[in-house]
């Protein structure tokens, strides 16, 4: 069984023995291992069970770092990593072969980020290798946002989970690439769309395809929990029920059990709604309830990458 700690030792030796770690960040926690070392990239693909076409992120300390993985960082980029760096944001950038093809699927890109975490951080500034790391869950289910959720499910395949405290974001890193030097989005996540453009303009959104080859790991069927989850329309109230459950943006539903709902931000607050959401569908999902209903969240600001995912996990 995984120990959990806050020994950022114990994690650098397990890291340097090739082994996986999960780890905090403040967007989610992450399994991770040596990117250098195809070895230990690939133990994480086993503890996953995720399949080998889909591409991990790189994750380093210091913008200074990152021309030793990548041949060139365009314009828009640069800006977004200075501005945004440390923090929830990942960028796609042309590889260099330091970089084994495992990590990147065999994509000519490679996802690197700097989490904004402070015990990771430090973490990584003790290794002399960046450290890839996909999400802490079994492929396809939600992601995990304490060192609790990583031992609840990775627990037994894990040697240490270095305790950061609940994830301070909640929802993954918001990812964009650059074709032709131009900025898309490939994944909706706790970096909000308006926050981009304000420093690089107007940026493309290819966020839903199931089979976007640019983030082949995108498939529809991800973040799901275990119970049927259905995503209403706004305004739309849950179906009245013994075993149904809710998850409500600021207050309960009539006519459904409290104990089986769950709130993300009684002030409507939606960066306290995207911080509570997994935990809250984690614990929906483990109740006595047969079907989750989900209230949509206002399309601003983190309110567009929550209902993606809500959207990614319903059932219909
Ligand atoms: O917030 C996060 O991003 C967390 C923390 C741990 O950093 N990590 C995370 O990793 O969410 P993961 O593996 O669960 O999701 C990474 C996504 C996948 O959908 C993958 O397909 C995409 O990034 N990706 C990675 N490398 C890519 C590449 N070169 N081109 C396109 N998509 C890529
Ligand atoms: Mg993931």
């Amino acid at each position: 069984m995984a120990q959990i700690g806050t020994d950022k030792q114990a994690a650098k030796s397990f890291l340097e023995a090739g082994k996986v770690v999960g780890i905090p960040t403040e967007t989610v926690y992450g399994l991770a291992a040596n990117a250098l070392s195809p070895d230990a990239v690939l133990t994480i693909f086993r503890v996953k069970q995720r399949p080998v076409f889909d591409p991990l992120i790189v994750h380093t300390h210091s913008l200074d770092k990152v021309p030793q993985f990548v041949t060139d960082i365009p314009e828009p980029a640069r800006k977004l990593a200075e501005a945004f760096w440390p923090g929830p944001l990942t960028l796609l950038l042309p590889k260099r072969d330091l970089i084994p093809d495992l990590v990147t699927s065999g994509l000519p890109t490679v996802a690197v980020r700097i989490p904004g975490h402070p015990m990771t951080l430090d973490l990584l500034r003790s290794i002399d290798f960046p450290l890839a790391a996909p999400s802490a869950n079994p492929f396809g289910y939600i992601s995990p946002t304490t060192a609790q959720h990583v031992a609840d499910q990775l627990g037994d395949q894990v040697p240490y989970i270095l305790d950061g405290g609940p994830s301070s974001v909640g929802l993954e890193s918001t990812i964009v690439g650059f074709e032709a030097g131009k900025p898309t989005v490939f994944r909706l996540g706790g970096m909000a769309l308006d926050q981009l453009e304000a420093v690089i303009g107007p940026v493309d959104v290819r966020n839903h395809s199931t089979s976007n080859p640019k983030a082949p790991g995108m498939l529809s069927s991800h973040y799901a929990p275990r119970k049927s989850l259905i995503l209403l329309a706004p305004g739309q109230s849950p179906q009245p029920g013994e075993r149904v459950g809710a998850l409500a943006f600021r207050e309960p539903f009539g006519g459904i059990n409290v104990n089986f709902q769950r709130i993300l931000s009684p002030t409507g607050d939606l960066n306290e709604a995207a911080k509570n959401l997994f935990a809250h569908l984690r614990s929906l999902d483990a109740i006595d309830v047969d079907v989750i209903y989900a209230e949509p969240l206002p399309n601003q600001g983190l309110g567009w990458a929550m209902n993606d995912r809500l959207r990614r996990a319903s059932t219909r």
